[in-house]
């Protein structure tokens, strides 16, 4: 997990050669390898655009039947890659039984609203049997369903229904660690001898000090705990009650893949690999160096070194690759997601695999991670998306803008004026990225990160311990708000965490019926894109543009989208790139987060941007 702005350690390996050549090219790309430099970039797409002008362009049917062979060539396994995907943390989503937690029947009874919302994946974080230290990122059983959020028939039932809507379920595989009660710790810690012993990180006092080392832990201090009972230490970068495996033993490899044919079994599409970055740890146990000081605006002690020995072995990689291979002979149309906060491009390329057969796809929290994340600043996420596309080589990615470990990007980016306006311009980049998008849930709704008030009421363990510098990720996890009632009908009991003051005006009732709210944004937003060759295909390319303005183009034969946001709080101009105004090319207003009473005339030559405006254009020729 990451928090408030945690530019990580510096790279220790390079990254070797990429096959991206091996790799069969997007038929229809037209932009999608950036070269070294911007203006060959801009000579190239000036170039792609006139002969998209000069060529005959194809009629709605032709380019209806290219759409279906390319979508053919993709294979059936590449359904990820036009999916809307959708967090869900299901403690907070709707609560089936009143006992003031969400559950897994919760879920199920608002799929109807996931799929009018144009999701087309759902991932689900951990609902297995655990005792809740980290809330539910302390497995203690990797094949059963914690009472409290339903049954196995239940799991059943929602990936019935979740498949009747053509949406696919993704759960998360927390691989790195299992709970202190899991009975594989139990036996584990039960003696030196125990056959299980060696599944866990076991180690001697030192000589000359108490702990094997010097590693911090991510929620801090120290990442040892002595066990009384047999005066060895075990190693848990997490909570102590998160007790890390020992991959280097294949017995542990062998029985947590079982896991992954269990839940395929019954039907899940696809894996949110829980931290995998962690999987390793150097053999000797190295001390890690030390940092002068603590990296500004971090708090736990996890900060003060570079994890040089404990994090991103290139062990992981095998692993990866293994887990690749065994899930595609359980199930090929199986997603793997990756979680692995790193700091370069290069680190996080190594997820794809040395032949493309690691990840499919490893979260990109570059946006999230980026120190200047809370300004909404167009060179910040120009420079972003630049780095990406440009690691990428043409491979697929993610873009995610909040999740459960940060606060949301509602209250991150807007400005306290214009919220609503500044989410939906967020939304139209988040939905129009080449890439496949995260939502979390109620960023739909403009959601507000809500943080407790009083130590008392903080439940995350890191917030208690770090109070008040860092009060932990209650903020972000609070009850969804479905209507203005009581606990805004999450839940008839007490909800776990509270429900926000914000939810009686701004919940999924009021939004449905407010032709101009967040919510009908986003659905717009995901029935265009839907549609939309280019913003499902194309190619990536920026657009030269006024620095406050973030532009940028997504293209396939036959269809141009160009999608512009004025990061500012003033109007601004945006310039068609040149051999638009030259040719007999207009574009259309897709859609503009600020809606006007009569269609917007078609666009050429310029457009006179409102504050914070979003729009996207769609071109053809007339
Ligand atoms: C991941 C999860 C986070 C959890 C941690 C330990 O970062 O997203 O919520 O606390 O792993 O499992
Ligand atoms: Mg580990």
């Amino acid at each position: 997990m990451t928090r408030r702005g945690m530019a990580e350690d510096s790279p220790r390996r390079r990254g070797g050669a990429t096959k991206s050549d091996l790799k069969p090219r997007p038929r229809v790309s037209v932009v999608d390898r950036p070269s070294r430099c911007p203006q060959v970039t801009r000579a190239i797409i000036a170039a792609l655009l006139l002969s998209l002008l000069i060529a005959p362009q194809p009629t709605a049917a032709a380019v209806k039947s290219q759409t279906r062979r390319a979508a053919n060539a993709r294979g059936k396994t590449d359904w990820w890659k036009h999916a809307v995907f959708y967090e869900i943390y299901p403690r907070s989503f709707k609560d089936s039984d009143g006992d003031g937690v969400g559950d897994l029947n919760g879920i199920t009874s608002k799929l109807d609203y996931l799929a009018s919302l144009g999701v087309d994946a759902v991932w689900i974080t951990p609902f297995y049997p655990s005792p809740q230290v980290d809330f539910g990122y302390d497995v203690s059983d990797y094949e059963a369903v914690d009472p409290q959020f339903g049954t196995l028939a239940d799991f059943d039932r929602l990936v019935r229904e979740a498949h009747r809507r053509r949406i696919k379920i993704i759960i998360d595989f927390v691989l790195n660690h299992t709970s202190d009660q899991h009975p594989f710790f139990k036996e584990s810690r039960s003696s030196k001898t125990n056959p299980k012993r060696d599944w866990y990180i076991w180690r001697d006092p030192r000589a000359d000090g108490p702990r094997p080392n010097n590693w911090s832990s991510s929620f801090g201090p120290v990442a040892w705990t002595l066990d009384d009972k047999t005066g060895q230490y075990f190693y848990h970068y997490f909570y102590p009650q998160q007790p890390e495996l020992n991959w280097r033993n294949p017995e542990v490899e062998r029985r947590m893949f079982e896991t992954v044919r269990f839940w395929l079994r019954r039907g899940a599409d696809g894996f949110r690999l829980d931290a995998v970055n962690y999987l390793f740890e150097d053999p000797q146990l190295r001390d890690n160096p030390v940092l002068p000081e603590l990296r500004p605006g971090t708090t736990t002690g996890e900060h003060l070194q570079e994890k040089k020995y404990n994090r991103d072995l290139p062990e992981v990689q095998d692993v990866m690759v293994r887990l690749r291979a065994y899930n595609d002979r359980v199930n090929p149309e199986s997603v793997l997601i990756g979680e692995a906060y790193v700091p370069k491009w290069e680190e996080l390329m190594r997820y794809y695999g040395p032949a493309d057969n690691g990840v499919h796809l490893p979260f990109n929290f570059f946006l999230i991670m980026e120190p200047a994340r809370s300004k909404l600043d167009a060179s910040v996420f120009r420079s972003v998306i630049e780095a990406s596309e440009k690691a990428l080589r043409g491979r697929w990615t993610t873009y995610v803008l909040s999740n459960h470990d940060n606060p949301r990007h509602f209250d991150r980016y807007g400005d306290g004026r214009n919220n609503d306006l500044i989410a939906k311009l967020t939304a139209t980049m988040l939905l129009t990225l080449r890439g496949s998008p995260f939502l979390y849930y109620g960023e739909e709704i403009g959601m507000t990160t809500t943080e407790p008030k009083t130590i008392d009421e903080v439940r995350d363990p890191v917030g208690r311990r770090y109070w008040p510098a860092n009060k932990g990720r209650d903020g972000e996890r609070t009850p969804m708000q479905w209507d203005s009632s009581a606990h805004s009908g999450f839940t008839t009991g007490k909800p776990w965490l509270p429900v926000p003051p914000s939810a009686r005006e701004r919940n999924v009732a009021a939004a449905e019926r407010d032709p101009n709210s967040i919510l009908n944004f986003y659905k717009q937003l995901t029935a265009l894109r839907r549609r939309s060759p280019a913003l499902l295909d194309g190619g990536y390319a920026t657009v030269e543009s006024d620095p406050r303005v973030f532009a940028y183009v997504r293209a396939v034969i036959g269809q141009t989208v160009i999608v512009v946001l004025n990061m500012s709080g003033e109007r601004r101009t945006f310039r068609l790139p040149s051999p638009v105004r030259t040719g007999p090319f207009v574009y259309d207003v897709a859609l503009s987060n600020i809606p006007t009473p009569r269609p917007r005339p078609p666009v050429s030559g310029e457009l006179s941007l409102a504050p914070f405006e979003a729009v996207i254009l769609e071109g053809s020729t007339r």
